[in-house]
């Protein structure tokens, strides 16, 4: 089986089109590099293109008839929660033009098999312990509208042509399953805390009075590489007739708080550090954590890895 992995240089990406093919799926990657580093990709069969251009449409045909690809996980995309505030035309044309242009292309070529990176910015300001996926999804920001659009607009495509669509909404993805592969953007909380670590400076906490249960904002951490593997249930699932639902949230379940993670990294790398709390930021939720029995029952995965595996590879990737 020939797998398209868009936005296969980047973070996640790279780790789909690695585990894929450890498995002996040959892949194909699409990614424009504006994020994606080419050193991930060396050693598989890329092509540098964006998928949002003009001309994506002939490009992506060319590619699905020249590899013979069957089946795509899309994850390229634009993925800032801020600069999608700032230009919310320029992330709806990039992510839903992108998306777009795929499925022009996949339908046009015969391809029905799409597993889509969808997020749990989906979800938005939610005020539940876990979040389910048949809950009313209210995104607060462009970039959540953007991924809970790509759900709608796959499933119509769904309804229209027949397409067999999966939506995995991630939770809070870290860790490296690979030290080449690691994370090297500074945007979440634990490449933050090593960035400040790094720089000899004290990591902060946003908010030490939220309604949780040590005051401060808990998540749902997910290993990157059993994010990967979710990718592959997903794949086999498509194959099956009988699918009854095509939304899975992928996390572990239990969520962590700041504080906790902090603690994490104090054991894991050895430094003794004091925290700096300052006020919340605007448009965090107190908690955000994934109800995972859907993806446990129907696709049969589970996170294998807890937040010292996270933290873990996260450090040794970098050191
Ligand atoms: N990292 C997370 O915690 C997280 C959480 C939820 C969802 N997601 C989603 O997972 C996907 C991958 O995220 P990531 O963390 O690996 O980010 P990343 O920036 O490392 O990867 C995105 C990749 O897509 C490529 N890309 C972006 N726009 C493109 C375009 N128009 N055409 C072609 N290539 C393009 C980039 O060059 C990059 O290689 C994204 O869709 C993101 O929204 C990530």
């Amino acid at each position: 089986m020939t797998v398209l992995v868009t936005g296969g240089a980047g973070y996640i990406g790279s780790h789909v089109a690695r585990l894929l093919i450890e498995r002996g799926s040959k892949v194909v990657v699409a990614d424009d590099l504006s994020t994606g580093l080419e050193a991930r990709v060396t050693a598989v069969e890329h092509v540098q293109l964006d998928l949002a251009s003009a001309d994506a449409v002939q490009q992506l045909r060319s590619i699905i008839k020249t590899h013979s690809i069957e089946s795509v996980i899309h994850l390229a995309a634009r993925k800032k929660v801020g600069e999608s505030v700032a230009l919310p035309e320029w992330y709806y044309q990039q992510n839903i033009g992108g998306l777009a242009n795929l499925l022009e292309a996949m339908k046009a070529e015969g391809v029905d098999r799409l597993v889509f990176s969808s997020s749990a910015a989906t979800y938005g300001m939610p005020d539940v312990a876990a979040c389910r996926e048949d809950m009313i999804c209210q995104p607060i920001n462009p970039y959540g509208e953007t991924k809970l659009v790509g759900e709608w607009l796959a499933r119509a495509a769904a309804r229209a042509w027949g397409l067999r669509v999966v939506n995995l909404r991630y939770f809070n993805v870290a860790g490296a399953g690979w030290p080449d592969l690691a994370d090297t953007a500074v945007a979440n909380l634990i490449p933050i805390a090593f960035a400040a670590l790094k720089a000899g400076k004290a990591p902060v906490v946003f908010g030490s009075d939220y309604p949780t249960a040590d005051g401060s904002c808990v998540r749902d951490y997910v290993h990157v590489h059993d994010l990967a593997d979710a990718h592959l249930s997903a794949l086999d699932y498509l194959e099956r007739d009988d699918r009854k639902f095509d939304t899975f949230n992928v996390g572990t379940g239990a969520g962590s708080s700041v504080f906790e993670v902090l603690a994490e990294i104090k054991r894991v790398t050895g430094i003794a550090f004091e925290e700096v709390v300052e006020p919340r930021r605007a448009g965090d939720p107190p908690s955000l954590c994934a109800d995972v029995s859907r993806i446990n029952e129907e696709l049969g995965w589970h996170a294998k890895q807890g937040l010292a595996e996270i933290v873990e590879s996260a450090w040794s990737a970098i050191n």
